[in-house]
């Protein structure tokens, strides 16, 4: 996601943005930028690409002279990557700087406002609206200005902003996206993370949601949004600057496990508008929603896992039939795509070459594609004839766990969108299944919040040979996943299996001791999944279930027991995988594998 750093002090401000940027390169981005006070008025300089751009641009800070000034590094939300829509973003009379971190969610509305009054905007960000909106609000104090925009938006933010009338002075806030301030002898820090300001401070403030800070040279006032000063402990940070990047966290697959409930809150709360589901940037009216025959989707890895669960979902709820396709088998296949086909490419990183050459495939055989997709400006991104983005920020380890929860997301109002317009669900079912999607944060927060039991458990299966998850219809598919996670990171054998396919063969490998996870949370074939445990438990395989709150029944035929909260079956997948990552995760810390970074694979498969 991206990255904000600001500078007050008796130095000059850009080459320690500059400097401050660098450290938080690993959050991902697309472009750069800074604006400085040089004593008369606000310069920005900003890219497109990599930071070093913008330091050849600007001769490492030194055609930017000033000791006020905010940076940016830009993972691209609304907008392309451009140098347009890089931050800083200027008022009209480039006297207010603004950088961004975060969402703006009612920033069409707020866009339309603003131009009906004559502001005229050069970008396609949701982050320029804040800079006009600073602007239309400032009546000569910045900190009523700043806290009035705080009133009037919704989403989430983190940002750094100058004004030319208080050069002596920089305003940072944040609401649902991380900021924290530091203050050495020769002046005040912002930040996103950390690592940026490791090099001049230890000592740091973390910024509460809906906090304002008002830094000089020599100090720092904290404010409420109602603008009353309140007083904050700084923390002594001692972690160095490796287990900074990663947050304090071990590895970044935990820290990205733990952005989950963030994940699915950005990706969810944009397209919940009046108790309705809008997804603009599916680009297709009620009548093509209703003429779709068929549905192919088509992705690799944990991505293709979340296609076989919206095969669940969409066939389940809106009643189309869909087919779920690796794209490496697709893309040779020859596959039949009858008129009224549509295609939904899955991806996280947009480039994957199976699922891009999948894509071309459709168009030419002259098939509309959906891409969804996390990074902005892929390939994958820019190919799809409409995109849907999943807001979950860049994800570095290579075993995805965020994005493949913001998939799932974005698979669910897919489903529940195309189920509503074709009438296969009524107000009543809707609306509860938006309730039960709000809620999967909070329940997410509560599974994770568990993992010294999950890490207890995993410790005993760090010896393991071969590991079996089984479930069915959509346990099945979560089975799939967690089966992954583990044999990826942890590089033990493991299997998942429908569970009623197991005497069909896997159940001639169960052995005294074999784990066998078995995922159980679809009441309506409870039953028949409890009888294929008996069968493994029988044959001496220790089991462990995953199934839902109150079906203590299962105890019977378990050994150990993980209860999720109980959803709506549709979405139980969102909560069931949770205790698989953490499961896959402490078995490979266990191992003393290198948990981020397993050995032969990759990020982004960019090649066959
Ligand atoms: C690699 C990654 C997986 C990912 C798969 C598909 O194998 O390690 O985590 O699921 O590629 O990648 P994509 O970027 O297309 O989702």
């Amino acid at each position: 996601m991206c990255g904000i750093v600001g500078y007050i002090g008796k130095h000059e401000a850009a080459p320690v943005i500059l400097e401050g940027l660098s450290k938080l390169e690993y959050r991902g981005y697309d472009s750069a930028g800074m604006a400085v006070f040089d004593g008369e008025k606000i310069q920005i300089q900003k890219s497109v690409g990599r930071l070093k751009v913008l330091e050849e641009l600007t001769h490492g800070g030194a055609t930017m002279p000033g000791t006020v000034g905010i940076g940016h590094t830009r993972w691209a939300t609304h907008g392309a990557p451009s140098d347009e829509n890089a931050h800083p973003h200027y008022n009209q009379e480039e006297t207010i700087a603004v950088v961004h971190n975060g969402i703006i969610e009612n920033y069409l509305p707020l866009r339309e406002k603003l131009i009906s009054k004559g502001y005229q905007f050069v970008s396609d960000t949701d982050t320029e609206v804040l800079a006009h909106l600073i602007d239309y609000y400032y009546k000569g104090n910045p900190l009523e200005a700043i806290t009035k925009v705080m009133h009037r938006v919704q989403g989430s933010y983190a940002l750094g902003i100058i004004f030319a009338e208080y050069p002596d002075q920089i305003f940072a806030v944040r609401k649902d996206s991380p900021l924290i301030v530091g203050q050495n002898e020769n002046g005040c820090f912002i930040a996103s993370d950390v690592p940026a300001i490791l090099k001049y401070t230890r000592k740091v403030y973390f910024i509460e949601n809906q906090e304002v800070v008002r830094l000089r040279v020599d100090h720092m006032h904290f404010y409420t949004v109602d603008e009353e000063e309140i007083e904050k402990e700084p923390v002594t940070i001692d972690w160095d600057a490796d287990a900074a990047e990663k947050g304090g966290y071990e590895h970044f697959m935990l820290k990205e496990m733990y952005e989950q409930p963030k994940t699915v809150t950005d990706t969810l709360m944009p397209r919940i508008k009046d108790n309705d589901i809008v997804i603009e940037e599916l680009g297709m009216s009620d009548e093509e929603i209703n003429a779709i025959r068929k549905i192919f989707i088509v992705a690799c890895g944990s991505a293709y896992h979340t296609g076989v669960t919206a095969k669940y979902v969409i066939e389940g709820i809106a009643r189309i039939p869909v087919e779920v396709d690796l794209a490496s088998e697709f893309r040779y296949r020859n596959p039949i795509l009858e008129e009224g086909t549509m295609v939904v490419v899955i991806s996280q990183s947009g480039e994957t070459a199976d699922s891009l050459a999948a894509l071309r495939e459709s168009k030419k055989l002259g098939h509309k594609v959906l891409g969804i997709v996390n990074v902005v400006g892929s390939s994958i991104a820019r190919e799809a004839d409409n995109v849907m983005y999943t807001w979950a920020g860049p994800e570095i380890a290579v075993a995805t766990t965020k994005a493949y929860s913001a998939q799932l997301i974005a698979l669910y109002l897919l489903a529940m969108k195309f189920a509503k317009v074709r009438g296969n669900l009524d107000e009543g079912a809707f609306k509860s299944m938006l309730g039960d999607l709000k809620r999967l944060p909070g329940q997410i927060e509560r599974l994770l919040a568990n993992k010294q039991r999950i890490q207890r458990f995993a410790n005993r299966y760090i010896g393991a040979k071969d590991v079996f998850f089984i479930g069915r219809g959509i346990d099945y598919a979560i089975s799939m996943e967690g089966s992954l996670k583990l044999k990826e990171i942890s590089y033990i054998h493991s299997e998942a299996y429908a569970a009623g396919e197991l005497k069909h063969g896997t159940i001639s490998l169960i052995e005294e001791g074999t784990l066998v996870a078995a995922v159980a949370t679809q009441d309506t074939l409870f039953q028949k999944t409890l009888s294929n445990m008996v069968e493994v438990k029988a044959r001496g395989a220790f089991v462990l279930a995953v199934t839902n709150e109150g079906n203590t029944d299962i105890e019977k035929a378990a050994d150990y027991c993980i209860y999720i909260p109980r959803t709506n079956p549709y979405f139980t997948n969102s909560l069931a995988i949770i205790p698989l990552q953490l499961f896959g995760y402490y078995v490979a810390v266990g191992k003393g594998c290198d948990v981020d970074k397993p050995r032969n694979l990759a990020k982004s498969v960019t090649v066959e």
